[in-house]
């Protein structure tokens, strides 16, 4: 069942280019919004052609969400184009080898902190003053089941993901009031580029997601994205400051 429930709103996604992000932004688009695909890589043009050429109304902003200058000129440009803003997705993310505290680059932990951590505050940081403009709204920043447990070898990406979930609900208890609904989504193992690239590296890993999953298998990239975009709904009225878990039982057992 498709609805347009989304007509005449404005909503912006990071890391549309792929995966989660591109499922959300399409699905954002086939529900009357338009929408402002952020991505670090082109890939994102190409998602948004494509909803362009099914009769949706998309624009592409290449951005780096870990560099706060990008990411204003991303939102401006989509406020620009579309005239308000509504709904954030902040979602860009990425995966790194693995490697134990002791033996991980700074590097490594840096890029995982400044984008999937530092990038979300980036993002909301200019995208809360658009959406109170607009007359409140919802934001949804992606953390992770490694937003809650941890996960050997992924220090970096554990540590960001921890910390989206205590951003977002300091963020809930700041803007709640004022109309814009802020939570997180804490998303199971999805069949996206970033799990494919290291199940390629470790083909035993296949298995061992699906055994990981208690409901017996991992997710549609869409599975994701409708839980997401439930939390821009009116159906989800009531929910503030939570972390919504997503993910097939892995965290419940
Ligand atoms: N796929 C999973 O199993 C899974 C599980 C839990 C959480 N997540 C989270 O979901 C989100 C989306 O992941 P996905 O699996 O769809 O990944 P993906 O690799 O398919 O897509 C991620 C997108 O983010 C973009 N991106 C990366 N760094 C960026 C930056 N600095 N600025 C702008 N864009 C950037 C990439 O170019 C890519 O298009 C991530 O935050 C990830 O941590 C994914």
């Amino acid at each position: 069942m498709t609805t347009r429930e989304f007509e005449g709103r404005v909503a912006l996604v990071t890391g549309a280019g792929s995966g989660i992000g591109a499922a959300a932004a399409r699905l954002f688009a086939e529900r009357g919004a338009k929408v402002a695909l952020v991505d670090l890589d082109e890939a994102g043009e190409a998602v948004a052609a494509s909803i362009r050429k099914a009769g949706g109304e998309a624009l592409f902003a290449r951005a780096d969400v870990a560099v706060d200058e990008q990411v204003v000129a991303a939102v401006t440009a989509a406020v620009g184009e579309f005239g308000r803003l509504d709904y954030a997705y902040n979602n860009a993310g990425l995966s790194a080898p693995p490697a134990h505290v002791g033996d991980m680059p700074v590097a490594q932990w840096r890029r995982a902190i400044d984008v999937m951590l530092s990038g979300v505050f980036y993002c909301m940081r200019h995208e809360i003053p658009r959406i109170l403009e607009s007359g409140g709204g919802a934001i949804v920043n992606c953390a992770s089941g490694a937003g809650l447990i941890g996960f050997p070898g992924q220090a970096g990406y554990v540590a960001a993901k921890h910390g989206v979930i205590g951003l977002t609900k300091t963020a809930a208890l700041e803007y709640g009031v004022q109309g814009i609904r802020i939570n997180a989504i804490c998303p199971g193992t999805a069949r996206t580029a970033m799990v494919e690239s290291v199940v390629k590296e470790t083909p035993e890993l296949d298995a061992e997601l699906r055994r990981l999953h208690p409901i017996g298998r991992i997710a549609e990239p869409a599975e994701i994205a409708e839980a997401a975009l439930w939390l821009c709904t009116e159906r989800s009225s009531f929910v503030l400051g939570s972390a919504l878990v997503v993910d097939g039982g892995y965290v419940a057992q």
